[in-house]
């Protein structure tokens, strides 16, 4: 995710910058810039790549004296991580950075262009800085052109902005992303996306509310909401830098798992319109032709694909087969050309998803690829690419890389419904609904956490774990087992409950431990059934649902809803911090756990 800076101050402001930019460096990055005003003039510097590559860049460059910087570390979502991308962008007098989506930047960039304005970047950010510009002509400040192109931009974001008309001020606008204002007993002030920039450099911090908008210089400070001044209320920073890269967690996992909501947020901005589901990714007439699909992935990111697999044939019924990458590469498999070829993986990077991929072009098939990493291999390869924007993930153990691919795979699956005329208006607003819902059921309540907290010292030995659910709730099944196994090294498996009884139950005894995903809106009756005969058999039972059941040993209860999806997005957050509760009795190193990495670009 991106990362934003700025500075007003006497200090050498590419230094400040710089180092600033490197404390966001563990959000993940592909391309960085600076812009700074002194004089009354704005350079600016930007380059891919690492901050090494711009600190190149900037080498001959000096600041010092008074002046004020903006600078920015981007993750790509619109337009691919190249310099021309890269922020800050600039119109004929002004910078901005920016973090987050302008949702109608298409509105925006097409009234800018028909009035003659030039753009350079593929990026919805610079309809900011030739918007403003544009306000600049008709509005009697440098303020009310500001004001003005805030009340006018959709969507989530923070913004700095600079202006050679108004050499001592820096322009903000924050509204669901993060930004926070901070300052020392020097004067100087400082900008954040997050707290660690701003320790060592500042002692207080405003953390902006959404919505809030101003400018600041070493004179003043001007915040407003709505056209209403307000006062900010500074309190003094924490000092702790490792601690405030994990926004306070306990483990980067831990807060990957809380930051699921904004994520998901983002990954759905601009797919979504009133009434239909929007993926420009998608090429016209890509669809055509095509008869049915198979997905490869491997580990979590199959889990996802898994769970995928009943959606699409349910909702755009739509043929669909799901294979491991690993598998399908040495099967000599049978494709033709009316079959779509997806492929779905964080990193982009996957050898096995990679080489799976490299089949299915050379066999002259269409492919998709649902990824997190722009420019990865596995991107440059398909033939189209649904970016899952889901930023850095630290965990090695995925959490919020499953939750936006399983909601991307859902849009992609209610996208072709509607291209295939196979679901009916209604149904599709009912969707969209629901759709729009799971950032708000993905908001974990304390009490569900302490409670997840408090029942995980039962779950610290015994001979195993079966993790259980039908249709959905089994693939979420195998990801909450795999989930378990990765960072506590207990044994765990998932299984679709209706299966037990065909072999797995010889394990059951009062050792072995059960994790029932008990859907109320998908056969309850027919899990609750198998729940009982594996508690006959002395289990240790663990339910998860929104329905109590009293064989029950332990109960987790979630929200009554009337659509499988937001069950299976409440049940995902609690198998995750069952996980996480779990390994951190056991004293393991979530983030980091024994034998896995992150990326596997080995067989
Ligand atoms: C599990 C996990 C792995 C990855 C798998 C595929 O928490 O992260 O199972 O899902 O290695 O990686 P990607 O998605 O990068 O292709």
């Amino acid at each position: 995710m991106c990362g934003i800076v700025g500075y007003i101050g006497n200090r050498e402001k590419k230094e400040i910058l710089i180092n600033g930019l490197r404390e966001l460096e563990y959000r993940g990055y592909d391309s960085a810039g600076i812009a700074v005003l002194k004089n009354n003039e704005i350079e600016s510097f930007k380059a891919t790549g690492k901050l090494t590559n711009l600190e190149e860049k900037t080498k001959e460059f000096t600041s010092i004296g008074y002046g004020i910087g903006i600078g920015h570390t981007r993750w790509a979502t619109h337009g691919k991580p190249t310099e021309i991308n890269a922020h800050p962008h600039a119109g004929s007098c002004s910078y901005v950075v920016h973090n987050g989506i302008i949702e109608n930047y298409r509105e925006i960039k097409k009234y800018l262009e028909e009035k003659g304005v030039i753009f350079l970047s593929q990026t919805d950010t610079e309809v900011i800085v030739h918007l403003f510009e544009d306000n600049l002509k008709t509005n009697c400040s440098t303020f009310a052109a500001f004001e003005k192109t805030v009340s006018e931009l959709h969507g989530a974001f923070a913004v700095l902005l600079i202006t050679a008309q108004e050499p001592d001020k820096i322009f903000f606008v924050k509204n669901s992303v993060p930004l926070i204002i901070a300052k020392n007993e020097e004067n100087e002030i400082f900008f954040g996306s997050a707290d660690a920039p701003l320790i060592g450099n500042a002692t207080n911090a405003y953390y902006l509310e959404d919505g809030e908008y101003g400018f600041i210089s070493q004179k003043e400070l001007k915040l407003y909401n709505n056209r209403k001044e307000k006062l900010p209320k500074f309190k003094s920073l924490a000092q702790d830098k490792s601690y405030a890269q994990k926004d306070g967690f306990r483990f980067f996992m831990e807060k990957e798992i809380y930051e699921q909501s904004s994520v998901m947020t983002e990954a759905l901005m601009g797919r979504v319109k009133e009434n239909q589901i929007l993926l420009d990714e998608i090429p016209d007439g890509f669809l055509n032709d095509i008869n049915d699909i198979k997905i490869c992935a491997c580990g979590t990111s199959y889990h996802a694909s898994l769970t995928a697999g009943y959606i699409l044939e349910r909702v755009a019924k739509i043929k669909t087969s799901v294979e491991i990458a690993s598998e399908f590469r040495y099967k000599n498999p049978l494709l033709t050309k009316e079959t779509l070829f997806v492929v779905v993986s964080q990193s982009g990077e996957t050898a096995d998803t990679l080489e799976a991929l490299k089949i299915a072009k050379n066999a002259g098939l269409k492919t998709l690829s649902i990824c997190n990493v722009d420019n990865s291999s596995i991107v440059r390869l398909a033939n189209a690419n649904i970016l899952t924007r889901t930023g850095i993930e630290k965990g090695v153990a995925s959490t919020k890389t499953f939750a936006t691919q399983v909601a991307i795979l859902w849009l992609f699956a209610l996208f072709i419904a509607q291209h295939k005329k196979t679901i009916d208006q209604k149904t599709l607003q009912k969707e969209i609904d629901v759709v729009l819902s799971i950032p708000n059921v993905l908001k974990i309540e304390n009490q569900t956490h302490e409670k997840i907290k408090r029942l995980s010292k039962r779950y610290l030995h015994g001979h195993g774990f079966f993790f259980i659910g039908r249709d959905i709730f089994y693939p979420l099944a195998l990801e909450g087992a795999l989930k378990l196994k990765e960072i506590s090294y207990l044994h765990a498996e998932g299984y679709p409950a209706g299966e037990m009884k065909h072999g797995p139950i010889a394990l059951v005894d009062s050792e072995l431990f059960t994790i029932a995903l008990l859907s109320k809106t998908t056969l309850f009756e027919k899990t609750k059934s198998n729940i009982e005969e594996l508690s006959a058999r002395d289990a240790t039972i663990l339910i998860i649902s929104p329905e109590d059941f009293d064989i029950a040993d332990d109960f987790v209860k979630t929200k009554y809803s009337d659509h499988q999806m937001r069950e299976f997005f409440e049940m995902m957050v609690v198998t995750q911090l069952f996980a996480l509760e779990v390994a951190i009795r056991l004293g393991n190193d979530v983030d980091m756990p024994r034998n896995l990495a992150k990326s596997v670009t080995v067989e």
